[in-house]
C-alpha cells in the first residue's frame, strides 16, 4: 500500500515538500500592500494638496483649459476642511481643535476604508502570510509552534468589521456622488463660474471604474453576506428560503461577489490608488487630463 505523507516536514521554519512557487503570492502580497501603504501615508502627510485641478490659485475653472476638471482625488473624499476648495464642506483650512502641526482633510477619513481593509477576512489571511509568516502557504512551516487566534487582545480587534462596513459603504456613496460631479463641468466667465454643463473626460470614466471596483469588493464583503442571509443556518430549507424572500436573492448576489473577492480586493485596491495618482498627476501638470466632450 502506497505511503501517504505530508508535505510538510516538522524542522522548523519554511520547511515543506512542496515544489511549487508558493512564495510568489506571499512576496506579491507583500510588495502590492507595501507600495499601498507607503502611498496613502505619502499623500496623507507630505503631499496633502492637489487633490483636484484647479487652474490657479484663486481656484476658478477655466473652460479652455485642458487641465481643469471637477475631479475630487479619492483619498481626500469627503473633503470635509478646505479654504479654497469648492469641494468642501467647511471653508476653512483646519478644525479649530486641531492640535498637529500640519493637517490634511485625509486624515479625518482615511482610517474607515483603511479599517475596513486591514479587518477584511481575505486581506487578514494575505497578510498573515505574507507579513507573519502564519503560515507562510499551505503546508509550510511556521516559525511558532502556538497559536492565540482572533479570540485574544490584539487581533480580537479584528471583529470590528462589520463596524467598517459600515462606514465603508457611507464611503462609497460619497464616491459614487464624486463619480456623478465628474459629469457636471463648470462654465467659467472671467474669474467667475456662471454655471454649469454636462462633460465627460478621461478622468470621469476612471473614477466610474474605480467605484464599480469598490462596489465589487463592498458587496462581496463577509460581513455583508451575514447581514442578508447569514441568520439562517439553512438556506436551501424550503421554509427558511420563504422566510428570506427578497434577502435570499440579495444573499445569492452577495455570495457572487463574495466567490470573487481576492480579485475584487486586488483590482479596487490598485483602481482607487491609481485614481487618486491620476488626479494628482493632472493637478500637478504632469499630466493632461483627456476632455471628450
Ligand atoms: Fe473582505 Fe468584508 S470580508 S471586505
Amino acid at each position: 500500500m502506497a505511503q501517504l505523507t505530508s508535505p510538510m516536514r516538522q524542522e522548523g521554519f519554511g520547511s515543506t515538500s512542496r515544489r511549487d512557487a508558493w512564495w510568489v503570492e506571499p512576496m506579491l502580497t507583500v510588495i502590492g500592500l507595501l507600495l499601498f501603504f507607503i502611498y496613502a501615508n505619502a499623500i496623507v502627510f507630505f503631499v496633502p494638496g492637489h487633490f483636484e485641478i484647479r487652474r490657479n490659485k484663486s481656484n476658478f475653472f477655466a473652460p479652455d483649459n485642458p487641465a481643469m476638471a471637477p475631479y475630487l482625488a479619492p483619498f481626500h473624499s469627503p473633503l470635509i476642511y478646505d479654504a479654497q476648495s469648492p469641494h468642501a464642506w467647511i471653508k476653512q483650512a483646519k478644525p479649530g481643535w486641531w492640535f498637529l502641526p500640519f493637517f490634511s482633510s485625509a486624515m479625518l477619513i482615511l482610517i474607515f476604508p483603511a479599517g475596513f481593509r486591514l479587518t477584511c477576512y481575505y486581506y487578514r489571511k494575505a497578510y498573515y502570510r505574507a507579513f507573519w509568516a502564519d503560515p507562510p502557504g499551505c503546508a509550510v512551516g511556521e516559525p511558532r509552534r502556538s497559536y492565540r487566534g482572533e479570540n485574544h487582545w490584539p487581533l480580537l480587534f479584528q471583529n470590528i468589521h462589520r463596524y467598517f462596513l459600515y462606514a465603508a459603504i457611507v464611503i462609497l456613496l460619497f464616491l459614487l456622488w464624486d463619480a456623478i460631479v465628474a459629469f457636471w463641468w463648470p462654465v467659467v466667465e472671467g474669474n467667475t463660474v456662471v454655471g454649469h454643463r454636462f462633460g465627460m473626460g478621461l478622468g470621469t470614466v476612471i473614477m466610474w471604474v474605480n467605484v464599480l471596483l469598490l462596489a465589487g469588493f463592498t458587496f462581496g464583503c463577509n460581513s455583508l453576506r451575514h447581514i442578508v442571509g447569514g441568520r439562517m443556518d439553512c438556506l436551501s430549507c424550503p421554509n427558511n428560503i420563504a422566510q428570506l424572500r427578497g434577502g435570499y436573492k440579495a444573499w445569492r448576489v452577495v455570495s457572487w461577489f463574495n466567490e470573487r473577492h481576492m480579485q475584487w480586493a486586488w483590482f479596487s485596491l490598485f483602481s482607487v490608488g491609481f485614481t487618486d495618482f491620476y488626479i494628482r498627476m493632472c493637478s500637478a501638470g504632469y499630466w493632461t487630463d483627456i476632455r471628450f466632450f
